[in-house]
């Protein structure tokens, strides 16, 4: 069995989706959640599901490196799945899980990633640019923001009028879409 564990900064609608795709695999299963916002959405999806939640802050993450490895030893994560998570992870957990940490990002990187592109400030700036297309990337996850090597991008045509609301609503049905049939598919090929 692949162990997931989930880190989300928001609503945790990606982390809702990933599982309930998860639910009874037989090779994959979700085993816990993180996140660095107390009162973070993602919390009561992992209540609904049963599943152990921790909030972890950013200065835990930076100042006490042995809390985090501790808490993702003691539920034998073997990857990390970021959806939606909005903090930069310290270079002692990409050592930690080299290739086993997987990122969502809201647009078709290269263009629109960095540090500030996050959640609709992404969207925003899509629309600003006049761009006729957006998309999402799954990348894995080195030292930089939204650099690692991508598995998969998907495009989503962007209408004149459509503002920046309009286009999170198609990036997130691109992102129930594929988003865990690209992760089964990457972690099979590693099984
Ligand atoms: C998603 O669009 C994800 O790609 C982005 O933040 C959003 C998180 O939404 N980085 P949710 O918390 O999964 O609902």
């Amino acid at each position: 069995m692949a162990r997931l564990v989930i880190l989300g900064s928001g609503r945790g609608s990606n982390a809702e989706n990933l599982i309930r795709f998860f639910k009874g695999h037989t090779q994959i299963e979700v085993v816990g959640i993180i996140s660095n916002i107390a009162d973070a959405g993602i919390f009561q999806i992992a209540r609904d599901n049963d599943l152990p939640a921790e909030h972890i802050t950013a200065k835990t993450w930076k100042e006490n490196p042995d809390s985090p490895l501790h808490l993702l030893k003691s539920w034998q994560a073997d990857y990390l799945i970021l959806a939606g998570y909005l903090l930069l992870l310290p270079p002692y957990i990409i050592e930690a899980y080299p290739d086993k940490i997987i990122n969502i990002h809201p647009a078709l990187l290269p263009s629109f990633g960095g540090k500030g592109m996050y959640g609709m400030n992404v969207h925003q700036a899509v629309v600003e640019s006049g761009a006729s297309q957006s998309g999402i990337t799954i990348h894995l996850v080195n030292e930089e923001y939204d650099k690692g090597r991508i598995l998969f991008q998907a495009i989503c045509p962007i209408q004149s009028d459509d503002d920046a609301e309009k286009v999170a609503q198609k990036i997130h049905k691109l992102e129930y879409r594929y988003f865990p049939e690209v992760i089964e598919r990457y972690l099979s090929e590693r099984l």
